[in-house]
């Protein structure tokens, strides 16, 4: 057979030798504690979906990005790029028999066919925090305090993210008030969505072009944007009641993080609008204060999805967070644990005639629950030591021919170098529980 090169890897995608996976453990470990300190539960669905299950639901954005093609039985099919439509269709079968509300999350892999920049591949891991059957403001609160602590569990405090949180039923009575007609809500959305990439000019002329906006309208528009908390909302549109009735709600929103505990995390941006289309409120996305790093998470309210795809109507938030970004963002801080490889115990046996008392006590051990290694060939004993410092053993048990006459073995702690005799009889009893 000839040889020929290994194909390589797909572009946008990695491979995660032990040192890579531990790191995405960490992380995955990380957001499975916080979920659960908040009461979610967590739940799977199938890589590959109906294409139809995005076509209809998730946004232009998402839908160019699909992997999709045809399967074997001709069936148009699309690896998850995001695990929403799934969580929709899996509740729309089964919610009528959950108790309300239903705190539910999942971390996925998913895939889009991106254009490939920093943060961003064509696989990701995302942590998915939804909670469904609840309409009010505290939903949002109890969902973006999920993300926050997730982050602040790896060491991020509110010094290092933040979260900026807008509203889709605010920005568009805002529009409405500036005189964005109806049916150019989505279009002026799209608009307000790409205002931290055009320039003000841009912006000002896709506001009249794509919007139907006046002059004078766009131009309150784009003044509010350069300044876009709540407080400048409510001088230049609070004369509006619909407006007003809003920002009372968001006001109540950022008193419930405050007492949650967030307050220094949050800030209200109206330039915050989501790309994904089936958002009803409130929509939020965490930064890195220094704005190095893409969004971090990105989440909202989608009250209508579950009642569109022909389910029970109920109201829904959640969020997704992606490794990529953290995982960058952690490496830049500093705050990702080294990985070390290790395991309980080596076993070295001075003589080779010595090594099926090894396994034997190797398994015994193996059957006490601990990691243990031996030499798997006759080596010496300097490189037996030599393997278990490169394995990372926390203790070395020593067989040497005069012990083991004797019935006993020296266990050696590779932290301090102190050493106990034990018996072999006892460590084959108790299955090497005795021996430490
Ligand atoms: P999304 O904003 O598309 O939202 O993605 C959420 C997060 O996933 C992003 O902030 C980013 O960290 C990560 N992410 C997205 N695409 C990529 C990529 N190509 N490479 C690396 N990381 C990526 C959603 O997917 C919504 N379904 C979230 C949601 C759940 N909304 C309600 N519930």
């Amino acid at each position: 057979m000839t040889k020929s090169s290994a194909p390589s890897r797909l572009p946008g995608f990695r491979d995660f030798p032990p040192a890579e996976l531990a790191l995405r453990s960490h992380i995955i470990e990380g957001w499975r504690r916080v979920a659960r300190r908040y009461g979610f539960e967590e739940y799977d669905a199938p890589p590959l979906e109906p294409l139809e299950l995005y076509t209809q639901k998730s946004g232009d954005e998402i839908v160019a990005q699909l992997y999709d093609f045809q399967d074997k039985g001709g069936r148009p099919v699309a690896l998850r790029p995001e695990m929403t439509p799934s969580l929709a269709r899996i509740l729309c079968e089964r919610s009528r028999s959950l108790p309300k509300p239903i705190r539910w999350f999942s971390v996925p892999q998913l895939f889009r066919y991106e254009r490939q920049q920093r943060g961003r591949l064509r696989e990701h891991i995302q942590w998915n925090v939804d909670l469904v059957g609840e309409s009010g403001v505290e939903a949002e609160a109890e969902v973006l305090s999920v993300a926050l602590d997730g982050l602040r569990s790896f060491g991020l405090d509110h010094t290092e993210i933040r979260a900026r949180v807008s509203d889709r039923v605010l920005l568009a009575e805002v529009l409405s008030a500036a005189g964005v007609p109806a049916d150019r809500m989505v279009a002026a959305f799209s608009v307000i969505d790409k205002v931290e990439r055009d320039s003000g000019a841009r912006t000002r002329e896709r506001l009249e072009v794509e919007a139907s906006l006046e002059a004078e309208g766009a131009e309150r528009i784009l003044s509010l944007l350069g300044e876009p908390g709540l407080d400048a909302v409510e001088r230049t549109f609070g004369g509006s009641l619909a407006v007003a009735d809003r920002l009372r709600e968001l006001r109540r929103f950022l008193e419930i993080m405050s007492e949650l505990g967030f307050e220094d995390f949050v800030e209200f941006d109206l330039r915050i609008v989501r790309g994904l289309a089936y958002y009803t409120g409130i929509v939020f996305e965490v930064f890195d204060r220094r704005g190095e790093f893409r969004a971090i998470c990105g989440g909202g309210r989608y009250d209508q999805l579950l009642d569109r795809f022909g389910g029970e109507p109920l109201p829904a938030i959640g969020f997704g967070m992606g490794d990529v970004v953290l995982g960058e963002l952690l490496r830049d801080r500093g705050l990702l644990p080294e990985h070390r490889r290790s395991v309980d115990l080596y076993i070295v046996a001075v003589r080779d005639e010595l090594l099926p008392l090894a396994r034997r006590m190797a398994r015994r051990a193996r059957e006490g629950g601990r990691s243990v290694l031996y030499p798997l060939r006759p080596l010496s004993v300097k490189k037996q030591f030599a393997q278990a410092a490169a394995e990372g053993a926390r203790q070395v048990l020593i067989l040497g021919p005069d012990e083991v006459v004797r019935g006993v073995a020296k266990l050696r702690s590779m932290e301090d170098g102190v050493e106990t005799e034990v018996s072999i009889e006892a460590w084959e009893a108790t299955g090497g529980g005795g021996g430490g």
